[in-house]
Order: structure tokens, then C-alpha cells, then sequence
């Protein structure tokens, strides 16, 4: 369920019609609610309930700092996985023991500036990296909490470019061999056992995957205190699916997930935490943009955009899907038309949507793409020149600009031309 609904014939944001925020911000935008970020964070608190838990928000799916302040000052935890998103974190007003560091390739200035600002957990990667969390923590006379990341080998069944819990993938240490990794860390000095992680993929629409992967970790759990190492957190990462067609999809929700985790995780006296990242944000946001043609080709027609994929990467990137409705709200029974939906990028795969039926379009008119919160604004680049856009944020009847759209001069002042040319 989201806050993006018709009123009066018209597309709101809660309480703010899209058109208004079109008229005072320009197109094409991202928009937020925050009313439907605070549900989805609750869902997710209340399924997990009464276990001990910290929900940590999936920082990579949607970055902004105002946006993170609304999950911050409900409780969450965030994961971040760079030192850029730690301080987004704490730009946030986000406290140190709320923040878990994640991912293959952290730096030892990203872990020595994590350590020095305060850190709930690093999750570990590999064995390498185990030993640097080590020397610089011991450099800096400090104790690093850390839990290991293991790869349960479970195949996530979701698209290749997101599944990360299968042998072959980069992430985590192989779950066989997580005991001598376990006991390698207990005897570094810089390092303090307090868990252990896993995440095995994103926009799982089953739970299958995820009972499989908890289940091992649940076994290796009981194996490791049995070794005499203090497991009190599990970190069982994001994940969990989302609906991006209004009609035939209906992927687990967090009740479903947090009774399945209650059930094979419950007992162990852990403290639970995970890290959604689409779930949360995936369907709090839109993209809005504007229609500046409608082209008849040979045999279908364009309905070029003026958002394209520099803003929203993933149908180009991953052949995702995102429902795109018309601003206006459709008469129902009304004229329709095929349109295929395209940006501006001079490349083929600059395309949203191929013969999707709409009604009838004209040039100016509004669209939304919806779920577009998620891996929407953090993926965007300014190929072809293109600054990135605003992101707007929605509180009942009030929204603000949370990032503006820079000017070309902000853009291109950026490159610098040596004083030798
Ligand atoms: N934790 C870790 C360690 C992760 O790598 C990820 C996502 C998450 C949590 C959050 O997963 P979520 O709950 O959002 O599924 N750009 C792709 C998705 C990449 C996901 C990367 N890792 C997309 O647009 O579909």
C-alpha cells in the first residue's frame, strides 16, 4: 500500500497534488512520502515483534538525507556500505550504534573513519578484510565489533545482476568455511565477535530462499557457540520483494517474513536485524515527467519522455518493469493507446516501456512512473549532460525541495581546464 493515489481526478502525493509540485519544480522529479516510508519501516517492527530487533534501512536504495532522518527518527538503524553513505547516516542524526557497515571492498581510511565516528557492526566479507578491521582498530586502541557475512550457497531466484548468496558470487565467506574464519577473528586483537550476517539477494518474491539461507545459519549459529564464540546478532540482510505491477504479483509480506524468521531464528536468544532496502522505499517514491512528443514511427507510436535513463536506470539496466500512469485520472472505459515510452538518450535502450496501452497522451502532459523510490535517484547519472533532478519530499499537505536540480553552470563548472591547454 502507498499514499500515491487520485483525488479529485488528479494524482496526489498524499495530500499534495503531483501537478502543483510539477508547476513549482520542473520536470522530471522524483517525489517521496513520507507517510508511506514510515508505514513500510512499522510493517517490518511489528513483524519482527517482540523479538529483540533493529530494523537497518538499506541506505543504497535511496540516499537522501531527509529521507533518511524520517527512518532515523523512528528508530531505525541504517546499513551502509561506504563511507559516504556512514556520514549520509549521520548527517541524518543517525548515532553510530545504529549504523552496520556492509560490503566487499571497504578501505581502511572507511574503516578507520567508521571506528573513529562510531559503529554498531562491521559486516565482514573475507578474510583479508578481517585483518585490516584488526591492525586498524588496533592502531586506534579501539575494539571493533564485527559480525562475518557468510554465503549460504542458496539460490536467491531472482534476476542474475542481484543475487549474491550463490558460490560463484563475490560476497561473503563460503559458509564451510566460516568456523576457521570465526576462530581466525576471535584471535585477532582488534576485533570483537558479535554475530553473523547474511544476505543472499534482492527482490526475492519467495520465501523459500530466505527459510533455506537462515536455516544454515541457524546450524552454523549453534556451531559457533558451541566453539565458544558469543553470537548475540543475527543479520539476515534486505531483500524482500516488491510488487511492481498493481495486478498479478503478490511476493511475501513482512508479516509472512517476519513469522518465517520467528519460527526458524526465535529460539536462539539473538538479537535480529535486517537491512530492506526496496521494501521501504521501493513503492514511497515516483518519478514524474513530462511529455514532450508524441511521434508517430511505422507501425507504433513514441511517447518520448523527458525523463530517460540517466534518471531511472533499471529497465534499461535489468529489463525491470515500472507501471506508468497518466497525472490526469484516466476515464474509466476511455480511449486508449500503445505506446512505446522513451527518453531522450541517443541510445536504443533509453526505453521505459514497450507497447504499453495509456490513454490518449499529448505533449505536456504528466506521467509517474511508480516504484521508483528505490535504486531510482542513487542509480542516476548525468549521462548525455543531463544534471541530475530534484527529489522532492511529501508530509501530508506540505512538501519540500530535498534536493535541487543543479543549473548547467553548477554542472559544468565541475570539469577543470588545465592552465596548460
Ligand atoms: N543488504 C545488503 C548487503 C545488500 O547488498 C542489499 C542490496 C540490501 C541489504 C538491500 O536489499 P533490498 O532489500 O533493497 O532488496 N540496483 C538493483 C538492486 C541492487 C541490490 C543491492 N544490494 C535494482 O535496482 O534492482
Amino acid at each position: 500500500m502507498d499514499h500515491f493515489l487520485y483525488q479529485d481526478g488528479a494524482l496526489h502525493a498524499e495530500g499534495v497534488a503531483i501537478a502543483d509540485i510539477a508547476a513549482k519544480v520542473g520536470t522530471p522529479f522524483y517525489v517521496y512520502s513520507s507517510a508511506t516510508l514510515t508505514r513500510h519501516f512499522q510493517l517490518f517492527t511489528e513483524a519482527l515483534s517482540p523479538l529483540q530487533h533493529l530494523v537497518c534501512f538499506a541506505i543504497k536504495s535511496l540516499s537522501n538525507v531527509a529521507v533518511l532522518k524520517v527512518l532515523g527518527d523512528l528508530g531505525a538503524g541504517m546499513d551502509v556500505v561506504s563511507i559516504g553513505e556512514y556520514l549520509r547516516a549521520k548527517a541524518a542524526g543517525v548515532p553510530g550504534e545504529r549504523i552496520v557497515f556492509s560490503g566487499v571492498g571497504k578501505t581502511r581510511d572507511e574503516i578507520r573513519a567508521a571506528l573513529e565516528g562510531g559503529i554498531r557492526q562491521f559486516n565482514v566479507e573475507s578474510e583479508p578484510e578481517m585483518r585490516a578491521i584488526s591492525e586498524v582498530a588496533t592502531a586506534l586502541g579501539v575494539v571493533a565489533p564485527i559480525a562475518i557475512r557468510v554465503n549460504p550457497d542458496v539460490d536467491a531466484k531472482t534476476h542474475e545482476k542481484i543475487a549474491t548468496g550463490k558460490s560463484e558470487n563475490k560476497f561473503g565467506i563460503p559458509i564451510a568455511k566460516a568456523r576457521a574464519a570465526y576462530a581466525e577473528a576471535a584471535a585477532l586483537p582488534g576485533l570483537k565477535i558479535v554475530g553473523v550476517d547474511v544476505h543472499i539477494g534482492s527482490q526475492l518474491t519467495e520465501l523459500a530462499p530466505f527459510e533455506a539461507a537462515f536455516l544454515k545459519v541457524r546450524e552454523l549459529t549453534l556451531q559457533l557457540r558451541e566453539d565458544g564464540h558469543s553470537i548475540e546478532r543475527l543479520d539476515l540482510g534486505g531483500g524482500l520483494g516488491i510488487p511492481y505491477t498493481r495486478s498479478n504479483e503478490a511476493p511475501p509480506l513482512p508479516t509472512d517474513y517476519g513469522a518465517m524468521i520467528k519460527r526458524v531464528l526465535g529460539d536462539l536468544g539473538a538479537e535480529i536485524e535486517i537491512e530492506p532496502g526496496r521494501l521501504i522505499s521501493g513503492n514511497s517514491g515516483l518519478l514524474v515527467s513530462g511529455v514532450i512528443y508524441v511521434k508517430n514511427g511505422e507501425g507504433r507510436d513514441f511517447l518520448i519522455v523527458d525523463a530517460a535513463m540517466n534518471d531511472l536506470v533499471r529497465p534499461s539496466m535489468y529489463g525491470a518493469h515500472h507501471d506508468i500512469i497518466p497525472v490526469v485520472e484516466p476515464v474509466p472505459g476511455g480511449p486508449t493507446q500503445s505506446f512505446d515510452i522513451v527518453g531522450p538518450v541517443c541510445e536504443t535502450g533509453d526505453t521505459f516501456a514497450k507497447s504499453r496501452e495509456l490513454p490518449l497522451l499529448a505533449e505536456g502532459d504528466l506521467v509517474a512512473f511508480r516504484s521508483a523510490g528505490a535504486y531510482g535517484a542513487v542509480m542516476a547519472s548525468e549521462y548525455n549532460s543531463r544534471p541530475l533532478i530534484p527529489e522532492v519530499l511529501v508530509q501530508g499537505d506540505q512538501f519540500a525541495v530535498i534536493r535541487e536540480r543543479p543549473s548547467y553552470e553548477e554542472m559544468i563548472s565541475r570539469d577543470k581546464i588545465p592552465e596548460w591547454l
